[in-house]
């Protein structure tokens, strides 16, 4: 019997949404990992598109002209309710701005959606993140929030041996982000998921400071993510359960950079998107270091949380960026927020 098809509709049609990587003639047969959610549709052999969604009729019409001979079926739509009711897709892709999650998530789930891949930060604010999770969770619909690294090839393999006790327990992880665009919400949201990815436990404190002239911004008040001047950046100390102390940095630079140093009680393994180095040794004399190299995985990326989806629709498990893994990071981007605006100190979690 041919396993079946999952009917996939995308909703926000930006880059992150629609893109279609260029074909490599060097590459005919084989292709990279996608960069969008459109993508990552066409290259899964278990999913079909079957609607997109956008309010502005240029970016629908620009989708047009990229995938026309990939889905010439497609239909397009200006109104997500109308493309639910008439598509009844089984998985949703929700690829617009920060702020405007919630309200497509929870519609998704009650239109029968059974599973949603929802872009980050999951939410700008708790109370919708938790109607997020409400709405699918009382229906048994997964939901997956786009934290790209959590299906990055490099990232698991370093979580593999943290996990593993190999360098004995984690004790502490300092994470830097350093680009023009170094906003909280919009990208700071990758780096400091990191944190609950690789700890493992739940955070309990933060001290926070951010970029000067955010000293009143004690609620989300960007524009979904278009314009770095209205996110601030900033540096915050996190403490988690376990004894592990984590650092966050960040700073609104030319030169783009993130890297991530975890160091254990017998070794550390220093990461960043290029390359994963581990060091181990009794003394500073005797150091030796390694290059971690990923295990080799048949889909990443975008491509890795829809094969995700499908799997565990069908086998029942655990995703690996579920809505309440990244409640936990949107819970420390607005403690960051509380302890900067209440004078740069200690805010105890669960936040209130
Ligand atoms: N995972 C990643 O690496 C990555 C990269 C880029 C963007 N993102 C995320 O993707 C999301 C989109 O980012 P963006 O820069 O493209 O945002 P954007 O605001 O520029 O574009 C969002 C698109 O969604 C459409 N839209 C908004 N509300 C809609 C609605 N109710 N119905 C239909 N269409 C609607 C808009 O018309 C627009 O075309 C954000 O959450 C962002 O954080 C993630």
């Amino acid at each position: 019997m041919p396993l079946p098809t999952y009917r996939a509709a995308i909703v926000g049609l930006t880059g992150i949404g629609g893109a279609r990587p260029a074909t490599d003639p060097a590459l005919p047969v084989y292709h990279p990992n996608p960069a969008s959610h459109a993508s990552a549709y066409h290259l899964h052999p278990r999913t079909e598109l079957v609607g997109v969604c956008d309010l502005r009729q240029d970016a629908l019409e620009a989708f047009r002209q990229r995938w026309q001979e990939v889905w010439p079926a497609m239909r397009y739509y200006t109104d997500f309710g109308r493309m639910l009711e008439e598509q009844k897709p089984d998985l949703v892709s929700i690829a617009t701005s920060d702020h405007t999650h919630a309200g497509l998530t929870v519609a998704a789930a009650q239109c029968g959606a059974r599973a949603i891949l929802c872009e980050k930060p999951i939410a700008t604010t708790l109370a919708d993140a938790d109607r997020m999770i409400e709405a699918t969770q009382s229906r048994g619909v997964l939901l997956s929030v786009e934290h790209t690294r959590r299906w990055d090839p490099l990232f698991l393999k370093v979580r593999q041996l943290i996990h593993s006790g190999e360098l004995g327990p984690l004790r502490t992880m300092v994470v830097e982000l350093f680009t023009k665009r170094a906003m909280l919400f919009r990208n700071g949201t990758h780096l400091i998921d990191l944190f609950t990815f690789f700890a493992g436990t739940d955070p309990q404190w933060v001290v926070a400071e951010l970029e000067e002239g955010f000293d009143d911004y004690s609620e989300y008040r960007g524009d979904g993510g278009r314009d770095p001047a209205l996110e601030p950046y900033a540096s915050a100390y996190i403490r988690f359960e376990g004894n592990i102390r984590a650092f966050f940095n960040s700073y609104k630079t030319a030169f783009p950079t993130s890297q991530c140093i975890l160091t254990c009680e017998e070794g550390s393994i220093q990461i960043s998107d290029q390359a994963a180095r581990l060091a181990k040794g009794n003394s500073r004399h005797e150091l030796w270091t390694r290059e971690v190299s990923p295990d080799s995985f048949l889909h990443t990326r975008q491509l890795g949380a829809v094969d995700e989806l499908v799997h565990v629709l069908e086998a029942g498990g655990d995703l690996i960026s579920s809505g309440r893994e990244a409640r936990k990071t949107l819970e420390l981007i607005l403690a960051m927020l509380a302890s900067h605006c209440r004078g740069n100190v200690r805010v105890d979690l669960p936040l209130r």
